[in-house]
């Protein structure tokens, strides 16, 4: 029964006589001059939020890195001069490009992994350094058994620059080597890439690899990190579970980039296992000692040295 009565202001306001008054022609000028008026403030409007979302943007990037380097040390298991070497090392490789490294520590991961083999720990701390830092794009997941050779090549011009991505992107190659029949993608775009890997002869490598901040590595590390694989024995434990992974689902492989081996993962002379051309040479980014902690017959500190002390030498000298 509210609208019963009209509201009381409007029974003694005069019936619209200043409109009756207006000519045709002032009303059809007032219409042009409201038409522009919304047409400039819509600009201006687009205008504004297209500034604000732009400088929005560059104020939360500066400041913060682009690129956070992911490490995972066992303290108890390694030696501590050993690790400071791994640590010096990475920190000359970040400082000279403004990088940021993250030192994860596998006892905060070891409760979670449910007595999962120890190098699962490297999806918890991959999850947990994207957590740390949230406007960080890219995280570089490279296994502590690696050195940085060639501290001069920035993995921005080495790696993630849309035309030397695209130039180094491997297209429709078995996705786990030799012969999967699964291929990578040969439609896609360097913009479209949230994952970057290698293989060595025998499986993708989960050792070193690139991952984009956002949806898909918060799905991929997800599904890596479920139960079903950390307690199914894999034999090699989580790299046969990507393996798995991105040979069963297409959204995974969709946004993989394969790159050759020795961009981001060279192996050492002692390593089994290297890709065709996966073995390290003189100017490679890093040189991996992949499997020197596994097999008991070597040692990742012996193997390790004499590369740590040509690093040394050539970093004094430049
Ligand atoms: C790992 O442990 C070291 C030494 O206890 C500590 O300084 C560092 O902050 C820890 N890293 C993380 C990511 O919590």
């Amino acid at each position: 029964m509210q609208f019963a009565l009209p509201p009381r202001r409007n029974l003694n306001a005069p019936p619209y006589i200043r409109s009756s008054r207006l000519s045709l022609q002032r009303r059809k000028q007032l219409k042009a001059v409201a038409i522009l008026g919304f047409a400039l403030l819509t600009v201006f409007f687009l205008l504004s939020q297209f500034f604000y979302t732009s400088t929005g943007t560059a104020a939360v990037s500066a400041g913060t890195p682009s690129l956070v380097i992911v490490t995972v040390l066992d303290r108890v298991r390694w030696s501590d001069t050993y690790i400071q070497k791994i640590i010096k090392n990475r920190e000359d490789y970040a400082k000279r490009h403004g990088y940021t490294n993250f030192f994860a520590n596998l006892s905060d991961y070891e409760s979670s992994l449910d007595n999962a083999p120890k190098s699962w720990g490297v999806v918890p701390a991959v999850r947990h350094a994207m957590a740390s830092h949230p406007h960080a794009t890219h995280f570089f997941y490279l296994d502590v058994h690696a050195l940085f050779m060639n501290p001069s090549k920035s993995l921005d011009s080495h790696l993630l620059g849309k035309s030397r991505l695209d130039s180094l992107m491997l297209k429709d190659v078995p996705v786990v080597p030799p012969d999967s029949i699964i291929k990578t993608f040969s439609h896609l775009k360097p913009q479209d890439v949230d994952l970057i890997m290698t293989t060595d002869s025998e499986d993708l490598s989960s050792g070193s690899f690139i991952i984009k901040q956002g949806d898909y590595a918060q799905f991929l590390l997800d599904i890596w990190f479920d139960p079903l694989y950390r307690k199914y024995n894999f034999a090699k434990a989580e790299a046969h579970a990507l393996d798995h992974i991105v040979q069963w689902h297409p959204t995974i492989l969709a946004r993989l980039a394969l790159v050759p081996q020795r961009i981001i993962n060279a192996y050492s002379k002692d390593s089994s296992s290297a890709g065709v051309d996966g073995n390290y040479k003189d100017g490679d980014l890093v040189i991996r000692f992949f499997g020197c902690d596994t097999d008991t017959k070597r040692s990742c500190e012996k193997e390790m040295d004499p590369y740590y002390r040509l690093w040394s030498k050539n970093s004094k000298t430049e």
